[in-house]
């Protein structure tokens, strides 16, 4: 059936700038890291990303890698443009990276620029895309200079491939050496994406989160939820199909362990009138500290319920302290910084 977006949907979200630079982004934004490989029917990543653009979500996050098998998830979305997305190219925000290994021999991973600018070609290919709108270093790669990999992103921004570079997981020491290269060579780094949530504060004990405001430079925040942890998924057991019983990412150990504490969130979630996803949506936003909140989904409802934690983005100091107090609880801060190099 074509596709036609709502009309309202750019009133059904809040747009926040990203860092000093002149990019708007979506509070809420769509990752596609998970649910968009060859084990997942294309109508439901069709129906996924058609529910997020409704909702104003206008920005969508790849990475070469990404399926599996790796490279699936983009040639998906690369379908869902064409046939949903065609008229609106201008009004997205797609961007994609490269650092993890992606194909074998030694020019698969990491952050030389023969990898950089050669996996960056073969995701525009992939989505079928002149340019995508950022472009990221996916990690700190500790035996390649570092004015190599900014070098490519430079490069790959001046030769029309992107529009804005980012980097992933880099710890705040190596993001302030990434802004200075990229400043002298006069491509801007505007964004950053590490991961954050409730139960994974590493931006804040590294100083990531400082730095970041003190550069002006923004920030998307991976796995909000804590893969589906900081949600009602979880709270009797482990259910059938759920990302903790696929083998992947998430250890079904660490869900267990964490459940006492996540039932709690769940009541605080409650007396303020959302569901915990939005709770921890909301947590990570707070304050405007973060840009933009980068959810992943394997339903369309759960992309509604989560744009609509723009609904209620504020805490007192006493829901502050006690969200503290329950995090600290049995040491599940599971997540330890992505980082070390
Ligand atoms: N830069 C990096 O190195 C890096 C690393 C990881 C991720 N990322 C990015 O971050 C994105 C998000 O990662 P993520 O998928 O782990 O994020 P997440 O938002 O923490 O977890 C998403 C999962 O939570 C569950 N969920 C989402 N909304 C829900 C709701 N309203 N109610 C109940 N359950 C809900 C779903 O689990 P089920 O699938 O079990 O239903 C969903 O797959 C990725 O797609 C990727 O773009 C980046």
């Amino acid at each position: 059936m074509t596709y036609a977006p709502r009309e309202d949907r750019y009133d059904r979200m809040i747009y926040r700038r990203c860092g000093r630079s002149g990019l708007l982004l979506p509070a809420i934004s769509l990752g596609l890291w998970h649910n968009f490989g060859h084990d997942t029917a294309h109508a439901t990543k069709q129906a996924i990303c058609r529910t997020a653009f409704d909702h104003g979500i206008t920005h969508f996050d790849l990475a070469n890698n990404y399926g599996p098998p790796a490279g699936s998830a983009e040639a998906a979305f690369g379908e869902i443009l064409a046939t949903d997305f065609r008229l609106h190219r201008d009004e997205l925000i797609i961007s994609s990276k490269a650092g993890y290994h992606m194909w074998n021999g030694p020019y698969g991973e990491w952050g030389s620029r023969k990898y950089m600018i050669a996996s960056c070609d073969q995701s525009l290919k992939r989505m079928g895309l002149d340019y995508v709108d950022i472009f990221y270093s996916h990690r700190f790669d500790p035996d390649t200079p570092l004015e190599e990999t900014m070098g490519a992103l430079d490069h790959i921004v001046r030769s029309g491939r992107a529009q804005y570079v980012g980097i992933s997981s880099y710890n705040s020491q190596r993001t302030r050496e990434a802004v200075a290269i990229l400043k002298d060579l006069g491509t801007p780094l505007i964004i950053h994406q590490p991961s954050y949530n409730i139960l994974n504060r590493w931006v804040e004990t590294d100083g990531l989160k400082d730095t970041l405001a003190e550069l002006g430079v923004g920030s998307i925040a991976f796995i909000p939820l804590a893969q589906g942890l900081l949600t009602n998924k979880y709270l009797n057991g482990i259910p059938a199909g759920s990302r903790a019983t696929q083998g992947k990412s998430l250890d079904p150990k660490v869900v267990e362990k964490a459940t006492a504490s996540v039932r709690k969130l769940n009541d605080m979630a409650a007396a303020r009138g959302q569901t915990l996803a939005q709770m921890a949506l909301a947590w990570v936003l707070r304050n405007g500290g973060i840009t933009s909140a980068l959810i992943g989904a394997s339903r369309p409802e759960q992309v509604e319920d989560c744009a609509a934690a723009i609904r209620n983005l504020d805490f007192t100091s006493a829901e502050l302290a006690l969200i503290d107090a329950i995090s600290e609880e049995k040491d599940i801060n599971l997540w330890a910084r992505s980082s070390s190099d």
